[in-house]
């Protein structure tokens, strides 16, 4: 019988920077995904890659002074790149798109024309604010102080040809797709995108590009590239051999529509309104579902290169192992809202979970199994009052995670997993084989014992294969567990393996971690990284300003939480450079209740003289934050916006304000 076929897909990533955490993490989602559905026996194809293309990846080559595809090429395949990144992480992916392939830009340019021929897209004019001495155009919403982004200069208005899709034609039948039926996921992204975006009315999309080269050009108008989203989203289908010769077309036959897309939800718009649009209009058939996950937030603000807060996942999956680090974010963060990443929590996540729960009980089994028969137990078994719930739980535990796993609920399959190791160790409390060893009339409980929990230890590591498949292997091994038992099947097959297992003490899977020892030297390692990854002079002096970079927009938020931000109006009593800081004031602030204390990276900007006596802005319901060792507790944040020289410019308010009052 022909295999059941699943197509899934990541983002293709932007090699522009090099990978965050962020990006890991819808990665290792997906290849959970993957794993997951190849354990059931799906004919599994798993597609990642990057998006070569873009002004941004233009500018940044011309600024490294190497051509755009040798900076892509570096990011892409060089040491410690996106390959590498995944090879580290074991991502099982199928095949891995590259938007400069040949075969993908031939094939862009055939869809192009196909969309333009029918009609679909068409030749008018794009408005913009526009910056002659960079030859970029910008939003109005990019513009810093209503100049240029890049050089500070001032921009003018300017138009130029571009081609455009008619997205407005299939307003409703998107509209229709996402209110009645579960193309979007989870539910709670369509009220958005049907309300922000489709409601409002859609616009065409500009679709094309002449202010820039580095993109595949329009056949038919070569001084036009593709502007990104065409280019983009039709990896999907290019990788599967559409409308080119790269790859069989059986594979375009076989494996598309897509099961799904896994996308970050910023991205929602384009996949959920653009991309089906642009999929009516070439008469191909629509995914089946888009996922929008959740952003990893670093002390609650979106992780961004540019702001120098990334985290590195090499760093940690070096560290600790990648199949820590894949366990972390697939069971800390529901997969479809955002969630605050810190080392504290990756470590004691890997430290209460895998250290402790799976680790103990697994040393803890096969050093018993060792100890009191040598490593293979005995045919004679027999059953006790503590099995039944253990039992139970084990036997039903593949129907509960295949439930979690078919939502894309990670962190609950997870959770059920650990639910029932957390019971087995409890049971091995309740049995007390070191008691049941003392008598040899209880031999045969004491084997069943171990028996149950080998047993108990295989069906959750079946489980656990899509999430850590290296040390899922080093379980088997210890466990003694023949191939046929590591299957779908099995998990659901409780006492399928011979009674008379034989186990073995190995290595420790999952070494406990000095969590304080640990954080101080991660630390010190991400700052060295961070340091030597910053340009000289850049960012990373800068104040931590709670501000988006240009372009670039934090999480909507409703107008109650905004509320929630407390932003007074304090006034300076006191300020002063710090001996151990050369970038922070440290300021004594009044806030028209009391005095508190303020370390703000302002330093190089700012004289203490020049603030002792004004009024200011800042984040009055901050939670206090230890710096310096602990020596100082911060109180607040001021408020301060970046300026287009790279510094820093804070709005002082009149004698006229009272301190203290609220800033809505
Ligand atoms: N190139 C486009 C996608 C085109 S897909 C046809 C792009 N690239 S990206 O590199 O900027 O982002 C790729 C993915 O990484 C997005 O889904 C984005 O949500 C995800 N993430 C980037 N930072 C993230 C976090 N901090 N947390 C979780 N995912 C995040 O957009």
């Amino acid at each position: 019988m022909e295999k059941k076929k699943f197509y899934i897909t990541t983002p293709i990533y932007y090699p522009s920077d090099k990978l965050h955490i962020g990006h890991t993490y819808c990665t290792v989602a997906t290849d959970a995904m993957a794993r997951y559905k190849r354990l059931q026996g799906y004919d599994v194809m798993f597609l990642t890659g990057t998006d070569e293309h873009g002004q941004k990846i233009e500018n940044k080559a011309t600024e490294a002074g190497v051509t755009p595809k040798q900076f892509v090429d570096n990011i892409v395949e060089g040491p410690r790149g996106v390959k590498d990144l995944w090879k580290l992480m074991n991502i099982s992916y199928d095949r891995f798109i590259r938007t400069t392939d040949d075969y993908h830009v031939s094939a862009i340019q055939k869809i192009f024309k196909k969309m333009y021929e029918k009609g679909d897209i068409y030749k008018g004019t794009y408005k913009g604010k526009y910056c002659t001495p960079c030859e970029s155009f910008w939003t109005e919403s990019q513009l810093v102080n209503g100049c240029c982004p890049d050089c500070g200069r001032p921009v003018v208005d300017a138009e130029e040809e571009a081609y455009f899709f008619r997205l407005s034609k299939y307003a409703d039948r998107v509209r229709d797709l996402l209110v009645n039926t579960d193309f979007l996921l989870p539910r709670s992204r369509v009220n958005e995108m049907v309300h922000n975006f489709i409601d409002p009315g859609l616009d065409d999309l500009c679709v094309s590009r002449t202010s820039f080269k580095w993109g595949i050009p329009v056949d038919f108008d070569p001084k036009h590239v593709v502007y990104v989203w065409i280019d983009a989203l039709f990896n999907y289908t290019t990788a599967l051999g559409f409308m080119n010769d790269r790859y069989p077309d059986s594979d375009y036959e076989k494996y598309w529509p897509a099961d799904v897309h896994f996308i970050g939800k910023e991205i929602v718009r384009f996949h959920s309104i653009i991309w089906p649009a642009m999929l009516m209009s070439m008469d191909m058939p629509l995914p089946k579902h888009v996922f929008g996950h959740g952003w990893l937030l670093l002390d609650g603000g979106k992780m961004s290169k540019s702001k120098g807060n990334v985290v590195d996942p090499y760093i940690l999956a070096e560290r600790y192992s990648a199949d820590a680090l894949r366990y972390f974010l697939l069971r800390d963060f529901p997969f479809g809202t955002d969630g605050n990443f810190s080392n504290e929590l990756l470590i004691n996540r890997i430290n209460m979970d895998l250290a402790n729960d799976l680790g103990n009980l697994l040393s803890r089994t096969t050093a018993m199994a060792d100890k009191y028969f040598g490593g293979t137990l005995p045919a004679e078994q027999a059953e006790g009052p503590e099995d039944a719930e253990l039992l139970a739980m084990a036997k039903a535990l593949r129907d509960k995670y295949e439930a979690d796993m078919e939502k894309y609920a990670f962190q609950n399959a997870l959770a059920d997993i650990f639910a029932v190791i957390a019971r087995a160790n409890k049971y091995i409390d309740e049995t007390a084989p070191w008691v049941l060893a003392k008598q040899e009339s209880d031999r045969p409980r004491l084997a069943r014992v171990l028996y149950n929990l080998a047993e108990v230890l295989r069906i959750c590591t079946v489980l656990l294969q899509p999430f850590t498949p290296t040390t899922c292997v080093k379980i088997f091994e210890q466990l003694g567990v023949a191939d046929e038992l590591k299957t779908w099947d099995s998990a659901a097959n409780f006492g399928a393996m011979p009674a008379t297992a034989t186990l073995h003490k190995g290595a420790n899977i999952f070494p406990r971690i000095d969590a304080a020892k640990e954080l101080v030297e991660l630390e010190a390692l991400e700052a060295k990284a961070k340091a030597a990854a910053a340009p000289a002079e850049k960012p990373a002096e800068k104040p931590a300003a709670p501000v988006a970079e240009i372009g670039e927009h934090e999480p909507e938020i409703s107008f109650d939480e905004f509320c929630k931000v407390e932003l007074r109006v304090a006034e300076v009593r006191a300020c002063e450079a710090m001996k151990e800081s050369k970038k922070l004031l440290h300021l004594t602030v009044f806030d028209g209740e009391r005095e508190r204390c303020i370390l703000s990276g302002i330093a190089k900007w700012y004289k203490p003289e020049d603030l002792v006596g004004k009024r200011l802005p800042i984040v009055a319901n901050l939670a206090p934050r230890p710096m310096m060792k602990g020596k100082y507790v911060s109180e607040g944040m001021i408020v301060a916006a970046d300026t287009a020289d790279g510094g820093c410019s804070i709005a002082f308010f009149g004698e006229d304000v009272p301190v203290g009052t609220r800033i809505h």
